[in-house]
């Protein structure tokens, strides 16, 4: 195993991921949609949050053991669906559900993974989340169900938010695919990253392996825009998520929740858990960040004496950014970014730095914070008026266009 102890924040592993992994999929990870104002807003608006810090309580003996549905973490962080995985690095999305399970954390398969559902259920032997987009080819969609419970997947996530995809320019200009198609622009960059490209050449795939060779007529599936428009099913409505909740029979999280009345929505369906999300900023551009919209739906999930718990991603770069969302009431909080730099920087290696990072960042604040216990964590550890202000004058930040 590679020594990484100099490595000491998610930022040391973005640094070297924009340095070893081919622009495009840089990119794709790195980027929101439009103005990227929402995608800067759900980092900046963390920071806007203020700890109480306490002294003389002792601090020893602490814990950040947890669950989430039903499962025991180490933890309460989960690793949340992301696409295109297995581009970050040879066999991603293995090497990512592998470090998660070895640290005693849940981590979901995407859709649009690169390795397959049974790439990771083979590699593991441990059960682990899938994520579904509601497709408009429902044999396939039943098939890809029906592989998930074949896998021993222990939960179905369901976003609910990419019916339709929101523009990202980076990868429109990049003209994102797997694999990258062979352009003078490509192979030039390629020759930059050797790491890459030698670990590639021993990868188990290099294109959607949940879909090509699944989905009736679909060989090559290089474009997740092409794909997306084609086939992501616009007319998802909660009728469709009852008959989902029905198909796969048991643990349901939704994915994708911004407003009160949705969260309601959510818990009336019935659903284990839900996520406020605004899909790292890459979907909604302009609307708020997650954690200013958590507090709300928390309030209105509680009034509807529901027991659907409470996720939140989108903005998570920090152990203390895990903390203020516990606080604000998120029971389970999800990190895409911050375990894809760690995939695209060490492989397996850096994704497990970049647990270890967040478990330290979180339980250190946590002692900071006068607390010992991850579960007795709530809102009196914030600084009064920093969340609200949040919430009052959501922030304008000045929109970068790209050239
Ligand atoms: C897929 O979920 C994406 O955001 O690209």
């Amino acid at each position: 195993m590679k020594d990484l102890s100099k490595i000491t924040e998610i930022e040391d592993l973005r640094v070297i991921a924009e340095r070893k992994v081919p622009r495009m999929f840089y990119d794709y990870v790195d980027s929101g949609s439009w103005t990227q104002t929402t995608y800067r807003n759900n980092e900046t608006d963390f920071d806007r949050i203020k700890l109480r810090q306490r002294v003389l309580v002792d601090m020893d003996n602490r814990s950040l053991q947890s669950s989430m549905i039903g499962e025991q973490v180490s933890m309460p962080i989960a690793i949340a669906p992301t696409g295109f995985t297995g581009m970050m690095w040879a066999n991603g999305e293995m090497h990512a559900a592998k470090a998660a399970k070895d640290f005693g954390i849940p981590f979901s398969l995407s859709t649009m993974s690169i390795n397959s559902i049974e790439d990771v259920a083979e590699y593991t032997n441990h059960p682990f989340w899938f994520q579904l987009y509601v497709m408009r080819d429902k044999e396939f969609m039943v098939n890809l169900i029906n592989r998930a419970k074949q896998a021993n997947c222990s939960a179905l996530v369901l976003t609910a938010d990419l019916q339709v995809l929101g523009q990202r320019h980076k990868d429109i200009k990049n003209g994102l695919s797997a694999p990258p198609k062979p352009t003078l622009t490509n192979i030039l960059n390629l020759l930059t990253k050797p790491e890459w490209c030698f670990n590639m050449l021993g990868a188990k795939r290099r294109t959607f392996g949940n879909i090509v060779g699944h989905a009736k007529g679909v060989a090559d599936m290089s474009s997740l825009s092409a794909w997306t428009a084609e086939q992501f099913d616009p007319s998802l409505s909660w009728d469709d998520v009852a008959d989902i909740k029905e198909l796969w029979g048991g643990k349901l999280i939704i994915k994708g929740i911004m407003e009160p009345e949705d969260a309601i929505l959510a818990a009336r369906s019935g659903a284990d858990a839900l996520i406020v999300s605004n899909h790292g900023g890459r979907q909604l551009d302009g609307a708020p960040s997650s954690i200013a919209c958590l507090s709300d739906i928390v309030q209105a999930v509680k009034a509807e004496n529901s027991d659907i718990e409470v996720w939140l991603d989108s903005g998570i770069r920090s152990g203390q950014d895990v903390l203020k969302a516990i606080s604000l009431g998120a029971k389970g909080p999800m990190i895409g970014r911050a375990f894809l730099y760690g995939l695209g920087a060490y492989g397996e290696d850096g994704v497990r730095r970049a647990l270890e990072i967040l478990y330290k960042e979180c339980d250190v604040t946590m002692a900071f914070c006068g607390h010992t216990n991850i579960n007795e964590v709530d809102e009196n550890i914030l600084v009064k008026g920093t969340y609200e202000n949040l919430k009052a004058a959501l922030p304008y930040t000045p929109a970068i266009r790209w050239g």
